[in-house]
């Protein structure tokens, strides 16, 4: 017995309270530790914004320092761990890999497990940051055939990252600037989004206490399906299906049926009922990306931009305050770039670790954490007794 709030999906219900990032969905707002995500991927980088998130204020340039050097320390993986790439299907997709070789970390990291000792907080929050990016860039190397690229840790996060997944044996690999600025934009942008779904499931399995570096691979694995991360591949796979702009009022006609489950993908979102201010800045570096890497009149772009046009006018996606989220444009960037779709979520992944991390550290730091246990409402059969199975 008792009372109980009935909330499917938790559109009402506030699961803890937090002070790491704050959206105001109606006006299309988003801020970190403060500080307007539009502000943070203009003048800042992704392992400042790591820092801010981690710690709660911007680094001084010594405080910086010290905090890249130390993220940098941590890029190698153990050998050990290249058998947990070798046993997958080399057709795997890469964020099958990373649940998997992020979940065997905790093998690795047994210590990990005191989550009650603050230098062991911190050290897992250093590892899994500075890790992630060498765990999915070796996911797509395996998937290709290719072999594992070590990290290099005079390149910035960013740079390193791209050259570990598109530096080949015997070929000199030099970063251009533009690929790396671009990259680095679309790690800030996904860096934290408060309670979603990836970091509710992470907060969720780490409230019993779990090992850190399983609560992530929890974490991964929720990001992975198409409502959440897995959007940006689906979304890019539906512009490419919409392939024509005049293809483009039959997929309208079939996202407003409600017999036909299809969905514009990259459109809605469960906070924002304004402009995903992610989403503008997005826009924008898809322009510039394209431009930059000479790519002109890119037809997927096209398409992209016109279906915004005209899902913006027409009265059911107003109705229902669905405008394009952070997954609409990301996708023709990391394309242009040179990534396969199935990357396209893993590189979310390695965005959002920062995020997850900061709020594993903020929940096991509140003194009135209790595990999670949502309640239920019961619509089974009632109390009856067994029946033999001869009898049934
Ligand atoms: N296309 C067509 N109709 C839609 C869409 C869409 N993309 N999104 C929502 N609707 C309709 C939906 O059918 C429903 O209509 P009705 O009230 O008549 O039943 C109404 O809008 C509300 O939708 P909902 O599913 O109840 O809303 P939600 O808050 O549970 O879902 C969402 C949010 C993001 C899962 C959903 O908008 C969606 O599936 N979008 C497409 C997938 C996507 O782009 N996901 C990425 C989200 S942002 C990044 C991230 O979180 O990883």
């Amino acid at each position: 017995a008792g009372v109980f709030t009935y909330d499917p999906g938790f559109t009402s219900t506030a699961s803890c309270d937090s002070t790491i990032t704050y959206i105001d969905g109606d006006k299309g707002e988003l801020l970190h530790r403060g500080y307007p995500i539009d502000q943070l991927a203009e003048k800042s980088h992704y392992l400042e914004v790591c820092y801010l998130l981690l710690y709660g204020e911007l680094p001084t340039a010594a405080q910086l320092e010290d905090f890249e050097s130390r993220v940098t320390n941590h890029t190698m993986l153990h050998e050990q761990m290249q058998y947990f790439f070798r046993g997958f299907r080399r057709d795997a997709h890469p964020m099958a890999i990373m649940v998997g070789v992020v979940g065997a970390m905790s093998a690795f990291y047994h210590d990990s497990t005191d989550i009650t000792d603050p230098w062991q907080r911190e050290v897992a929050s250093i590892r899994m940051i500075a890790k992630m990016p060498t765990i999915a860039a070796w996911a797509y190397k395996y998937s290709i055939g290719q072999p594992f690229v070590y990290p290099r840790n005079d390149l910035d996060y960013a740079s390193n990252f791209l050259r570990m997944c598109f530096a080949v044996p015997a070929e000199d690999y030099v970063v251009d600037p533009i690929l790396s600025r671009a990259m680095d934009r679309i790690f800030t942008l996904h860096a934290d989004h408060e309670q979603n779904a990836s970091t509710s499931t992470v907060r969720l399995a780490s409230s019993s206490g779990a090992n850190p570096f399983a609560c992530i691979a929890a974490g991964i694995a929720c990001l992975w399906g198409p409502a959440h991360g897995g959007a940006n591949q689906a979304c890019l796979e539906m512009l490419k299906q919409i392939g024509e702009v005049e293809n483009i009022p039959e997929y309208i006609e079939r996202a407003k049926d409600k017999n036909d489950p299809f969905r514009l993908m990259g459109f809605g979102h469960r906070v924002y009922k304004n402009f995903d201010p992610r989403a503008k800045v997005m826009k924008q570096s898809a322009d510039e990306v394209l431009e930059l890497l000479g790519i002109e009149n890119n037809k997927v772009l096209q398409v992209a931009k016109e279906l915004e046009r005209i899902a913006l006018s027409d009265d059911y996606f107003r109705d229902k305050k669905l405008f394009p989220n952070v997954d609409f444009y990301s996708g023709i960037i990391l394309e242009a770039m040179g990534f396969p779709t199935s990357m396209f979520t893993p590189i979310f992944a390695v965005s959002r670790t920062v995020g997850w991390i900061s709020q594993w550290k903020e929940m096991i730091a509140d003194p009135q954490m209790k595990i999670g246990r949502p309640r239920q409402l019961y619509l089974g059969a009632t109390n009856r007794d067994y029946v033999d199975i001869e009898n049934r």
